[in-house]
């Protein structure tokens, strides 16, 4: 049987610029409602370094829909909107 096909997919810019503006937080909040809602299994989260979307970051995608100008206020309304 093929799980991973139902595996939702997180990437996180953690270049220095989308770091340094808000993805260090971002990445924070993401792990901690990872956890809080046991979500591991069913999840594929990896960061990735910078590519050249810098002016538009911080960006982050989820399920390959790309995020720009994400701020740390509005990660976890886009985390209970996709994956729960
Ligand atoms: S640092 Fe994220 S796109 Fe450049």
């Amino acid at each position: 049987m093929e799980t991973n096909q139902s595996k939702h997919k997180i990437r996180i810019c953690l270049g220095s610029s989308c770091y340094t503006r808000g993805n260090a937080e971002n990445l924070k909040i993401i792990q901690s409602f990872v956890e809080e809602n046991n979500l591991n299994v069913n999840l594929d989260f990896r960061g990735h370094l910078c590519h050249e979307d810098c002016n538009r970051g911080p960006v982050l995608s989820i399920d390959e829909v790309l995020y720009e100008e994400v701020q740390p206020f509005q990660v976890e309304k886009l985390l209970q909107e996709k994956l729960i």
